[in-house]
């Protein structure tokens, strides 16, 4: 079999697209999150190799690695010598993730040591490399860490923002490592994309709404919509990632879990919705209307559970909800936030038989005045609650462009790029 390939399950040779991956783990006690770090990427087909450094065996057994990633686990460069693992690893590598990064690694990385396996792949990797730091906020906010973090990322080193929560003992707050899943997909974008988390978003203040409402007709039922919120979310995460003070106004999701470093405001309904944007509006430079507002809402909502009763049901009045973008382009037209707001709206739209998708999404974006508008197709399994998305992104000055299949992380990074080109360079820090 030629190298590069496998056997498929018919037996034909087929190109091996699995990726090479290596995690490292620093000696913290947020190692054992790495444990289902390993078993998203494997799980996705991924073949890895786990370099811990010997603190991280304190936390985290040689064996539970070994058995994790299916290969042998060292944390020395005097192990299979023959094998030059020290230069071969980081070498061969497709992806680096070191998780957790501890304020000491950090620093060891910056010196360029190469006193263990771990330090010595990240030397000669030449693929993206991913740090995810997790220790306390006094030591993430200390002037050496901060500036061991700005020396990697100006080196090109994706450093991810930690989480704000619970650390270890009973103190709370920056520092945090980020759920597995969370960094798993940060570092697959960059497999699809190496130069999706620049920091070309810092000092913006970013506003991302996400989910669908839900509006109420009585204690148990209401009209909601099938948005998942996964890519609302995802913007959110990226923005932050690339440097932005992020607020994403939150309605209903599939059960996602709050973005690490993102201010999350939850709300139920579109007019609770309107509150929380128009209320952060005003200081944001970007407000980004991914949610799903629902258009109308029943006129009477009872506190009792409406009975089935022995007739037909009654027909149910709506009345309709405020347009929350509509009304940010309007404040801005009053002077009421800033003229630079960057305003992006999003367009679920179906084609008939009197027009197709974009011209339909063409006629909105007129219609709500604002200034970018992400056109996603849907029906027929498509947009809502999937992973993956596709469409186009059309501006105000007339110009179009197709957003190309791919994970929503990958489609929220083509949206920020068009953010981040439209911004006012006399903004930001
Ligand atoms: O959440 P997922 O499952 O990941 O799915 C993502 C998505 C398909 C929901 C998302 O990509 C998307 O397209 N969101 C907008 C869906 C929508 O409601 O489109 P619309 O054409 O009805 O609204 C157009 C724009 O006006 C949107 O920016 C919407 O947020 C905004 N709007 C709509 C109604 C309203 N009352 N107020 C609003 O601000």
């Amino acid at each position: 079999m030629p190298d590069g390939a496998s056997r498929s399950a018919i037996g034909a040779d087929v190109p091996d697209t699995r990726k090479r991956i290596v995690v490292g783990v620093g000696g913290g006690i947020a190692a054992y999150k790495s444990c289902a770090l390993i078993r998203d990427f494997t799980e996705a087909g991924h073949k890895v190799r786990v370099v811990p450094t010997e603190s991280a065996l304190e936390f985290v057994g040689r064996a539970t690695f070994e058995a994790l990633s299916g290969n042998p686990v060292q944390t020395g460069v005097f192990t299979d010598v023959p094998q030059v693992p020290h230069v071969r690893l980081g070498q061969e590598a497709d992806l680096v993730v070191v998780a957790p990064a501890t304020a000491d690694l950090l620093a060891r990385a910056v010196m360029g040591r190469a006193d263990d396996l771990l330090t010595a792949t990240l030397l000669t990797a030449r693929c993206p490399v991913v740090f995810a730091p997790a220790m306390h906020t006094e030591m993430w906010e200390h002037p050496a860490t901060v500036a061991n973090v700005a020396t990697l990322r100006a080196r090109g080193v994706t450093v991810v923002e930690p989480a704000s929560g619970r650390l270890t003992g009973k103190d709370t707050g920056a520092g945090r490592l980020p759920e597995p899943e969370e960094i798993a997909g940060l570092a697959t974008l960059l497999l699809e994309r190496p130069d999706a988390l620049p920091r070309d978003l810092e000092g913006r203040r970013v506003l991302v709404s996400a989910g669908g409402t839900r509006e109420p007709l009585d204690p148990v039922r209401f009209l909601g919509n099938r948005s998942s919120g996964k890519q609302g979310y995802a913007i959110a995460r990226l923005a932050a990632q690339r440097g932005a003070e992020v607020i994403l106004v939150s309605g209903y999701t599939a059960g996602l879990d709050e973005p690490a470093a993102v201010e999350t405001v939850h709300v139920r309904t579109a007019e609770d919705m309107k509150v929380a944007v128009d209320k952060e509006a005003g200081r944001c430079d970007v407000v980004v209307m991914a949610a799903a507002v629902a258009d109308f809402r029943p006129s009477t909502s009872v506190t009792s559970k409406i009975k089935k009763g022995a007739g037909e049901p009654d027909a149910i009045a709506l009345t309709k909800n405020p347009d929350i973008l509509a009304g940010v382009v309007q404040a801005r037209r009053d002077g009421e936030i800033p003229a630079s707001t960057l305003v992006v709206g999003f367009a679920a739209e179906t084609g008939d038989a009197d027009g197709d998708v974009l011209t339909y999404a063409r006629a909105k974006l007129r219609r709500k005045g604002c200034d970018l508008l992400v056109v996603n197709a849907v029906g027929e399994g498509k947009a809502f609650e999937v992973d993956h998305n596709d469409g186009w992104l059309l501006s105000a000055d007339g110009s179009e462009s197709a957003l190309e299949h791919g994970s929503k992380a990958l489609m929220a990074s083509r949206v920020l790029d068009a953010v981040s080109a439209a911004l006012d360079p006399a903004g930001g820090e």
